[in-house]
């Protein structure tokens, strides 16, 4: 099969990696694509987010499936008009993207079908979301744009001041557009938080091996919130007890409400949870595989992935046994300097080798671009050392061993990546 992955970052170099390893594969195409993903699939300048740029590159092409991997391009509906096309495509359709391109969608899913989640209300009015925190008068109070925010609609605000100044960025600045005509105000929680991918055929839904994500952009979870820093799988803190609850309280829930809703969700739904003294609650959604958490977990599934997309499309994932390796996976994420607030571009990569790679660990590439046979930074997250080992200590030395091989002007990483030390 040749496949045409859309999207540019990490998370699709992850994927382009799992492709080349299927049996069923032949050509890989990506676009954009980065540096890195340029050394493994051939690269196209359509961006990701030009519907019309990628349905004419699709009927260029030709290929067999697209993955849709970002959300912006799913949310607006980009495998409808794959469809519409005649392509085969994996990722939700424009309905089914909604769980997570509105969080009003997703919490008022949540509230109809009994599926635990933080206490919240909604608003349109940002004079009256202001008085309803007033009155409720409980901080850290968690603000949240209703669509999507480049991963920065999430407002934990500490204090009064803090909150007028969130409303104030999200409904009047409209720093993220439309996406702040309405807000969520929720329920503070607290406890380990767990990344659960799960593939879904709109019927059927089968989870993958757990993972942690680190938001934070400093060490012990200090400065601004980031794409995420750095990941680790298996989540330490995700027991087969707590997963066997997840699976009947909110995975099953999830999917079937998305098919009673007349939504059935077919590709990779993202849970993101929060395991809290009374139980476990969905943070949030996404509609798509997590950006670093693909990262740590494809490289630990043993099936043949292009299987695995293939009976998710054809309604069949119940037929299909997904196996996986018990090696314990590490990604540590080097960023440029500055990120996640203003950081520089085009700076010069050293200790790769010609194909991006280092021995030892896969690199995979978020923000770079190849030039001339050098590799320059080209975004915030620049790079994802990612290593396998017996166990997550084994991995993790393997990570950061590595990572001091790798430099470029103004490189910051976190050193505590899977070593959170959390008493809850
Ligand atoms: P999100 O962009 O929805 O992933 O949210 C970003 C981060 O904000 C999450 O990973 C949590 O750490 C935090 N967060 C979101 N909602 C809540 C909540 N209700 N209580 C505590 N923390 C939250
Ligand atoms: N790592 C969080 C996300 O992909 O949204």
């Amino acid at each position: 099969m040749n496949i045409l992955v859309v999207g540019a970052g990490g998370r699709e170099h992850a994927i382009v990696r799992q492709l080349l390893k299927s049996k069923k594969t032949d050509k890989i195409f990506c676009t954009p694509g980065n540096g890195g993903i340029s050394c493994d699939a051939q690269c196209f300048d359509v961006a990701a987010t030009d519907i019309a740029g990628v349905v004419s590159l699709t009927q260029q092409l030709k290929p067999d499936m697209v993955f849709v991997a970002m959300d912006d391009p799913l949310v607006a509906g980009m495998v409808d008009e794959l469809n519409k096309a005649g392509f085969r495509a994996f990722g939700p359709d424009k309905k089914a993207a909604a769980i997570e391109g509105s969080k009003v969608f997703s919490k008022n899913l949540m509230k109809k079908y009994g599926i635990p989640t933080a206490g919240y209300e909604v608003f349109s009015d940002p004079d009256a979301a202001l008085s309803y925190i007033r009155s409720q008068n409980s901080y850290p109070a968690v603000i949240k744009a209703d669509g999507l925010a480049l991963g920065k609609g999430v407002i934990i605000a500490e204090d009064e001041q803090m909150a007028e100044a969130a409303i104030k960025t999200i409904m009047l600045d409209k720093a993220f557009g439309d996406s702040g005509n309405n807000v969520v105000v929720e329920e503070f929680l607290t406890g380990p938080e767990v990344s659960v991918l799960a593939f879904c055929d709109g019927k059927t839904v089968k989870p993958m091996v757990s993972s942690m994500d680190h938001k934070r952009a400093l060490d012990g979870d200090k400065g601004l919130n980031t794409g995420g820093m750095g990941t680790v799988s298996p989540n330490p803190f995700y027991s087969d007890e707590m997963a066997a609850r997840c699976m009947d309280e909110i995975f099953l829930p999830t999917v079937r409400a998305m098919a009673a809703e007349g939504r059935p969700f077919k590709g990779c739904l993202y849970f993101g949870l929060m395991l809290t003294k009374k139980g476990p609650r969905v943070i949030e959604y996404n509609c798509r595989f997590g950006d670093p958490e693909a990262q740590v977990v494809l490289p630990r599934l043993k099936t043949d992935f292009v299987d695995i997309l293939n009976a998710v499309i054809d309604e069949k994932l119940d037929e299909i046994d997904i196996e996986w390796y018990d090696d314990s996976c590490v990604c540590v994420i080097a960023a440029s300097g500055g990120y996640p607030s203003a950081y520089r571009k085009g700076v010069e990569i050293t200790g790769l080798d010609e194909k991006g790679q280092l021995d030892g660990a896969t690199i995979f590439h978020a923000g770079t671009k190849l030039t001339d046979g050098k590799f320059y930074t080209n975004g915030g997250r620049v790079l994802g050392v990612t290593t396998l080992g017996r166990d997550l200590e084994d991995a993790l030395d393997k990570a950061y061993a590595l990572i001091e091989k790798i430099s470029f002007d103004g490189m910051q990483y976190r050193h505590d990546i899977g070593r959170k030390k959390i008493i809850y």
